[in-house]
């Protein structure tokens, strides 16, 4: 779904030199922070605070994925927990909800799926405790099913509990129809990861398609849609589907990455819509950068731009 470059950029968002690299530019610093809302807690509460009070509701992601032994999933979890106490005093209830990835509880580990559930419950009870809700962001398409079957688990206990869909796999549909039941909440985006021809669409307009069929689906059913992406058609679309469907503005959300698109935040904000934004926040940023460079020629050449003007 990316343009040309967007594989390649993709491809070293694994790769350990090209991290140590980028990671290690001096000027890679402002530009990450056009994307992330900071590296501890104290910077990203501002942001949350400056969001809410202009009309935003957030979901947080302490950013890490991948972790590679059980101490560090741990420590995740206990990110999380932090982060749900600092939220606390705050009061904002289900307008500051948490982003969480499984593989940064564990997932891909040996007997992956217990450690990752059993982490991550201790976060959706403490949650639950403060008065808002997790929602499980999707992986890669090998983590696709696990994924899942812990948002059920979670949900035997926490029926609010978000699941997150990708419409550029061919799986897709099949999944909306399956999450599209009453009190589901269903983060619908396009997808962020390198997928194979052998279970992805390839090209955009493709990805596009699946997007607006997936979205038909959950808008007509008795979930609560949650449109995640930055396309105007997409949100145009979104918003015309919402109201065919009789949904009013509390029953269906759109969401968006923080320091994209923001003048659209707004703007869907002062037209009555909810508009809850994505703040990623913490040191391991690397992976979630360049992700969003691969998306968009644009960012790749802001950020270009400001290393050669700042060089
Ligand atoms: P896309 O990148 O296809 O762009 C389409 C059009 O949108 C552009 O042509 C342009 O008009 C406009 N546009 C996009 N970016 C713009 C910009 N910076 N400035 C101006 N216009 C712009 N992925 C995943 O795999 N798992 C997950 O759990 C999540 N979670 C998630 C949460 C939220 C809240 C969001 C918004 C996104 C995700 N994603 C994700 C990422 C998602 O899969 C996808 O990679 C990005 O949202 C990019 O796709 P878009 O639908 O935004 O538009």
């Amino acid at each position: 779904m990316a343009p040309a470059l967007g594989p390649v950029l993709l491809a070293a968002a694994g790769n350990d030199t090209v991290r140590r690299l980028v990671s290690a530019a001096p000027l890679t610093r402002p530009v990450v922070d056009r994307f992330v809302a900071g590296e501890g807690l104290d910077r990203s509460m501002a942001v949350v605070g400056a969001l809410t009070a202009s009309g935003m509701d957030v979901t947080l992601d302490h950013l890490g994925e991948d972790v590679t032994d059980p101490a560090e999933a741990r420590s995740t979890r206990d990110a999380y927990l932090r982060l749900i106490d600092a939220l606390r005093p705050l009061g904002l209830g289900p307008r500051a909800e948490m982003s969480v990835k499984l593989t940064a509880f564990g997932l891909a580990l040996p007997g992956g799926e217990d450690l990752a559930l059993a982490n991550v419950t201790a976060v959706v009870e403490a949650a639950a405790d403060a008065g808002t809700t997790v929602t499980v962001d999707m992986e890669d398409h090998t983590t696709v099913d696990a994924t899942l079957a812990v948002v059920r688990e979670l949900r035997t206990r926490f029926p609010q509990t978000g699941a997150v869909v990708q419409s550029y796999l061919f799986r897709t549909e099949e999944d909306c129809r399956a999450l599209a039941g009453e009190g589901s909440r269903v983060r619908l985006v396009k997808g962020a990861y390198n997928e194979p021809a052998s279970v992805a669409f390839q090209e955009r307009h493709e990805v596009d398609k699946a997007y607006v069929r997936c979205l038909k689906i959950l808008m007509a059913g008795e979930g609560y849609p949650m449109v995640g992406s930055h396309d105007p058609r997409m949100v145009a679309i979104g918003q015309d589907l919402a109201r065919r469907a009789g949904r009013k503005s509390s029953e269906y959300e759109f969401q968006m990455l923080y320091g994209i698109r923001t003048a659209e935040q707004e703007r869907l904000v002062a037209e009555g819509h909810r508009m809850r934004v994505y703040v990623p926040y913490g040191t391991d940023w690397y992976a979630y950068f360049m992700r969003r460079l691969a998306e968009r020629p644009a960012n790749l050449t802001f950020f270009l731009r400001s290393l050669a003007t700042r060089g």
